[in-house]
């Protein structure tokens, strides 16, 4: 997949700056009643975008509730959340009960996503009765920016990796105020105009007041502190942070109110005087929490729950959340389980595809490819029990299995696990010549492997097919086996695209270069690599002697971010761009991991509990981008 990114032209930068000039005036004259409705085109694909609608209230009195309207040229709308939205070209957009109070100082956002319909991403005029400023200068700084942001990442097409370097480091326009977010230790400007989790204002990341405040303790919105990064200045804030806290639970707090409006007119001044934003400084601060899959042009993927689990993404309570979460950072799903044996051939004659049909319908509204999780498992849930005690010709069973699966969803899924987890554990006394003594190799022996692989091909010519599994990356004899089932694949002529690396590790174990090393052989042999469902727990049930944490502190916070880095970066360090299939996290927020249970709790994903991200997020990024902030 390659980004698509508009090329500002000149005779753009001009109307921007003019209208950058315009807006700031009349922002400056603006009424105590008006509102500045600003479109900005968050992301963009081949055939598709999405767009976020903010309506900022710089005036003194709440706004009660709000509609507000735009028009396409080309453009098209095909779903939208945060708001309800009627009409089709001109479109309009009303307020939930939720979001319809606008106090003075807050701003509330929108989404919508659409097809491009052979146009560019457009950013139409958004107007309304409480858009009396049309839009605002913090809106319009926004534009140019992410314009310049978008040369500089055209300018960079050619690699595949968007590299950053130094993070430029100018003033915040929150920093005026003397208020930052203390993010578990690391200071970062409050967005102005972003009402909630991470944003990105006057070229920089910011933390939204709302999003900084329900961080626990000593953290949260800080008083004026010069340095970043400084665990004495983080300790010495913390009664700052928690007086703010307690002072109000919402950004409505009028100290921060009013601070908003002087800092965005700040950011007019600062941002004025240096409208000629350089490009290196400007693709230098690209920062992941922006958006991870915009950093790269290979998929970065998480793996979710549909159907009638849950944590459904489409249909649960948590469905909004997540999805913000989903649309803003992932370019793939995965099925956490509903595309598993048991769910879709529970019997030998059925085979039940409604909820994974939904989630791949799903996913494509939403421009997000699926890589599908698996045909063949031995976990022994997961084999279908007329599988397991299966007396007629196993190997034609197993044959109409993958091909009526796999053709199924030819076409819908770029890619398939073929076969997940046939290698044995080092040290499995029941392991024949290195494999796990399932149902499936008892019956075949090595052919079951070959056979799901030439099945599956005959039934999609397309897909990228994988071979799954987990502690391969470690380098002990699990990796050897893997190394040689591939090379006795390739040498029969086996059609396996690729290796994934489930990769459910932790904090310190294995070693950075251990993962290289086995990953680079994968890579060497010219198959696709996959990180397939990344998590790092931070607890290590296996060595007794390991600490024992009951909550994600600050310092293990920390060192679950340079794991995250340091094993994104290998990744990208060691897997030639063609071969990089992707990497995938195991789950969206820590709240649903399959690794943290009553009895063994644990934090192993990129957003908390909350749906707040987490500095783990951050070091992805980091990893992605080369970067180290
Ligand atoms: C896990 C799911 O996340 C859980 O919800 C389920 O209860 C068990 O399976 N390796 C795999 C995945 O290949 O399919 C597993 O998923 C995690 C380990």
């Amino acid at each position: 997949m390659t980004i698509k990114i508009q090329k500002p032209r000149f005779q753009k930068s001009v109307q921007y700056l003019c209208g950058f000039i315009l807006t700031s005036a009349a922002f400056l004259t603006a009424s105590a009643q008006a509102a500045t409705c600003t479109y900005t085109v968050i992301n963009e694909w081949n055939t598709g975008f999405q767009g976020s609608i903010t309506i900022a209230n710089n005036g003194t009195t709440a706004i009660n509730g709000w509609n507000v309207g735009w028009q396409y040229t080309s453009n098209k709308i095909t779903s939208s959340w945060n708001a309800t939205l009627s009409g089709s070209n001109p479109y309009t957009a009303s307020s939930l009960d939720w979001n319809k109070t606008i106090q003075p100082g807050q701003s509330v956002s929108f989404g919508v996503q659409g097809d491009k319909n052979g146009g560019a991403a457009e950013k139409p005029v958004v107007t309304g009765s409480v858009c009396s400023a049309t839009t605002s200068s913090a809106s319009s700084v926004a534009s140019s920016a992410s314009s310049v942001e978008s040369s500089v990442a055209s300018s960079a097409v050619s690699s595949s990796v968007k590299s950053s370097s130094s993070v430029a480091s100018s003033v915040a326009s929150s920093t005026a105020t003397g208020q930052q977010c203390n993010w578990y230790g690391t200071l970062y400007p409050l967005c102005n105009t972003t009402p909630n989790g991470w944003g990105y204002e006057n070229n920089k990341s910011c933390i939204a007041a709302v999003t900084c405040s329900a961080q626990p303790a000593p953290y949260g919105i800080v008083g004026t502190v010069s340095s970043v990064s400084s665990a004495a200045s983080s300790r010495s804030s913390s009664s700052v942070a928690s007086s703010v806290k307690s002072s109000s639970s919402s950004v409505a707090s009028s100290s921060i109110a009013s601070s908003v409006i002087s800092s965005v007119i700040s950011s007019i001044k600062s941002s004025s005087s240096s409208s000629k934003i350089s490009s290196s400084s400007v693709a230098s601060s690209i920062s992941g929490v922006v958006s991870l899959k915009a950093l790269v042009d290979f998929p970065i993927g998480v793996a979710v729950g549909a159907g009638s689990e849950s944590d459904s993404i489409i249909n649960s309570s948590t469905a909004t959340q997540q999805q913000a979460i989903a649309f803003q950072h992932f370019s793939q799903f995965t099925a956490g389980n509903i595309m598993k044996m048991s769910y879709l051939h529970p019997s030998e004659t059925s085979f039940t595809f409604t909820q994974a049909d939904e989630l791949v319908a799903f996913a494509a509204q939403h421009g997000i490819k699926i890589h599908a999780h698996t045909l063949i498992w031995h976990s022994d849930y997961q084999v279908p029990n007329f599988m397991k005690n299966y007396t007629g010709d196993f190997a034609a069973m197993l044959k109409t299995h993958i091909q009526t699966v796999t053709s199924h969803f030819a076409g819908k899924v770029d890619s398939w696990d073929v076969v997940n987890e046939a290698l044995a554990e080092d040290g499995d006394g029941a392991a024949v010549n290195g494999f796990r003594n399932s149902v499936f190799y008892q019956k075949m022996g090595l052919d079951f492997i070959d056979q799901a692989f030439i099945n599956a091909r005959a039934a999609d010519p397309a897909a990228d097919l994988f071979y799954n599994d987990f502690n391969i990356e470690n380098g002990g004899t699990k990796t050897t086996n893997l190394l040689a089932l591939v090379d006795g694949m390739k040498t029969r002529g086996v059609p396996i695209t690729g290796v994934g690396f489930q990769m459910h590790v932790l904090l310190d174990w294995p070693s950075a270069s251990t993962i290289e090393a086995a990953m680079k052989a994968v890579a060497d042999r010219g198959l696709k690599v996959k990180i397939s469902e990344l998590d790092v727990r931070v607890n290590n049930k296996y060595n007794s002697s390991a600490p024992v944490y009951t909550s994600l502190t600050p310092s293990v916070a920390a060192l679950q971010k340079e794991r995250y880095r340091q094993i994104v970066a290998a990744y990208v360090k060691v897997v030639p761009p063609a071969q990089r299939a992707g990497i995938t996290v195991w789950g969206i927020w820590d709240a649903d991991s399959w690794l943290n249970t009553a009895s063994e709790p644990d934090w192993p994903l990129l957003f908390d509990i909350n749906f707040l991200p987490k500095p783990a997020l951050q070091g992805f990024a980091n990893g992605l981008t080369g970067s180290n902030q």
